[in-house]
């Protein structure tokens, strides 16, 4: 049995853009994906997942076919991470070589599903390292991110970048651009995350954005925006500037919203944490639900995201300075 984890992630800046060749810089957070696999006498792939959301569930399903969850979670978004394993074990097979190897997956995540904080990146890196683990061969962590961004790739039908699963690999803060990903220095950053309890659906938001980019100008140079205040938001992170990195997080959730995929919980966390007195902050991920992200120093955005309404949990997030790890079983 092989057991390895994989953390999850905020964006700094440049979700959506990065998906049209603009940079990106994700940050890995202390919130990890667990995966245990256990090879089986059969080709068969049973997986259990428990606590993929805060408040938790089990699943368990055999082959394609996807078990009721018993809770408050989107049937899509359990299909969604299962599509995620199913590919990833695939990858791993692949990389091995083997074809008839199958495996029971058990899966844990304090990282709630859907929410902008790179669950299914994690859960699909942590399960190609354990499976490429337990039979004999781990990969080399570029490989593996490689493979993890194909999974991605498919099941999002061909709208995934790299940001997502590269983060995950490797930890830390990354900038990633098309197929160019690195690893960069970075000051202390004070996270702190809003969560709405909500979710969005990565592929339908991609795929909005993608439209509105296609119809509008305005849409396209947006998009543009995006990409010119990341790198001014990373010379901002070499100099050590956190108000200057505050101050284009919240340009770049402005910019987010006139693309549609903001909401008004987003809002409202957004600028409930601005008004606490954060740096700046703004939606994480794919939008449509979820987490907002601020930079927050003395602890005001803390107080003030929990008397948010819309705001039902509050936590500070340490970075991810390891990524993927295997883990004592
Ligand atoms: C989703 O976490 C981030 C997006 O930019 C999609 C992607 O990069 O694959 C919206």
């Amino acid at each position: 049995m092989t057991l390895s984890s994989a953390p999850g992630k905020v964006y700094l800046f440049g979700e959506h853009a990065v998906v049209y060749g603009y940079p990106a810089i994700p940050c890995a957070i202390e919130r990890r994906a667990f995966v245990r696999v256990t090879p089986r006498d059969d080709s068969r792939i049973r997986v259990v997942a428990e606590d993929l959301t805060l408040d938790g569930f089990t699943v368990e399903y055999t082959g394609g076919t996807t078990g009721q969850p018993d809770v408050d979670v989107r049937p899509e978004l359990v299909e969604a991470a299962m599509g995620y394993v199913d590919h990833a074990i695939s990858e791993a097979r692949d990389a091995i070589g083997v074809t008839d190897v199958g495996f029971d997956v058990t899966i844990q995540s304090d990282i709630p599903l859907g929410a902008g904080l790179g669950s299914s990146a994690a859960v699909t890196v942590a399960a190609i390292d354990a499976a490429t683990r337990s039979m004999g061969t781990p990969l080399e962590l570029s490989e593996l991110a490689e493979r993890a961004y194909r999974t991605e790739h498919a099941v999002q039908d061909g709208q995934a970048s790299r940001a997502d699963t590269f983060c995950s690999t490797m930890g830390g803060v990354v900038r990633v651009q098309d197929d160019d990903c690195r690893t960069i220095d970075a000051p202390g950053l004070p996270f702190v995350v809003g969560f709405d309890g909500g979710a969005g659906e990565t592929g339908e938001l991609v795929s909005a954005v993608r439209a509105l980019r296609d119809e509008y100008g305005f849409a396209a140079e947006t998009i543009e925006a995006i990409g010119h205040l990341v790198d001014a938001g990373n010379a901002a992170l070499a100099e050590n500037d956190l108000a200057e990195v505050g101050r284009l997080m919240s340009f770049n959730h402005g910019l987010l919203s006139a693309l549609g995929v903001s909401s008004r919980s987003l809002d409202e966390m957004y600028w409930a944490a601005r008004e606490g007195g954060a740096h700046g902050a703004k939606l994480t991920g794919a939008g449509g639900g979820g987490c907002i992200v601020a930079l927050d120093t003395d602890g005001g955005a803390i107080t003030a995201l929990e008397a948010t309404p819309g705001c039902e949990q509050t936590f500070r997030a340490d970075l991810a300075s390891e990524g993927v790890r295997v883990e004592e079983p």
